[in-house]
């Protein structure tokens, strides 16, 4: 499963770097204004910090404007991701994008019909919003469910990139599903790491330990 960190925040996305857990980054327009930066500027100094894909998005809501927006996003760095809207033009940007050599993460999608027009755009990711959905009292681990029986039956190739990740259960239930990827906020993928038998076993430890006077260099 890979790990992508949903955050345009250089010093996050460094400190995860550093502990091998960054395959790629997603940002979106909410993502860059909480930034406070210039888009091309953050985008391509993320670039610059991590080899996989970064999916940056384009704003516009007709399919001409979103190629022409895409195509200069692709221009920061050979690892980006053109990101579009789940939308008709957007499917109609994907198509022209993909066939065009660039990879494409189609987003806010949050129905399986969606999931198969991405497919079928040739979107290299499609981006279904678990947490969304969970907000509004659907199961958004479903939808990954649903989305992977109906790309294994076609054998699709479109990678699942399960998004809007609020918790570390979302992440064991979609990767139990078998989603391709999950794209989670910084503090949800370092919690990870938290258990609470692990800190109560160290602090036995080192405390027997501290009992022996020893040291070890
Ligand atoms: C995905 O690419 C989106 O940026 C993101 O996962 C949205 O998450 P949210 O619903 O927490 O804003």
């Amino acid at each position: 499963m890979k790990f992508f960190v949903d955050t345009a925040d250089i010093a996050a996305i460094r400190d995860l770097h550093e502990l091998g857990m960054v395959d790629g980054v997603t940002t979106n327009p909410s993502l860059i204004a909480k930034s406070g930066r210039n888009i091309a500027e953050v985008i391509r100094e993320i670039c610059e910090l991590v080899p996989g894909p970064v999916s940056a998005e384009v704003v516009a809501s007709d399919a001409a404007e979103m190629i022409r927006e895409g195509k200069h996003l692709a221009q920061i760095a050979g690892n980006i991701t053109v990101k579009v809207p789940l939308t008709l033009d957007g499917l109609k940007a994907c198509r022209a994008l993909s066939d065009d050599g660039h990879m494409v993460n189609v987003t806010l999608c949050f129905s399986p019909a969606q999931a198969i027009l991405a497919a079928k755009a040739g979107a290299t990711f499609i981006s279904p919003f678990i947490g969304r959905l969970d907000d509004m009292h659907l199961d958004g681990v479903d939808l990954i469910a649903d989305i992977r029986e109906i790309y294994d039956n076609y054998g699709y190739e479109t990678q699942i990139l399960a998004a809007s990740i609020r918790n570390v259960n979302h992440i064991i239930e979609v990767a139990k599903i078998g989603a391709d990827v999950i794209t989670a906020p910084p503090a949800v993928i370092k919690s990870m790491a938290n258990h609470l038998l692990t800190d109560k076993g160290l602090e036995q430890f080192n405390a027997d330990w501290a009992k022996t006077g020893q040291k070890i260099l």
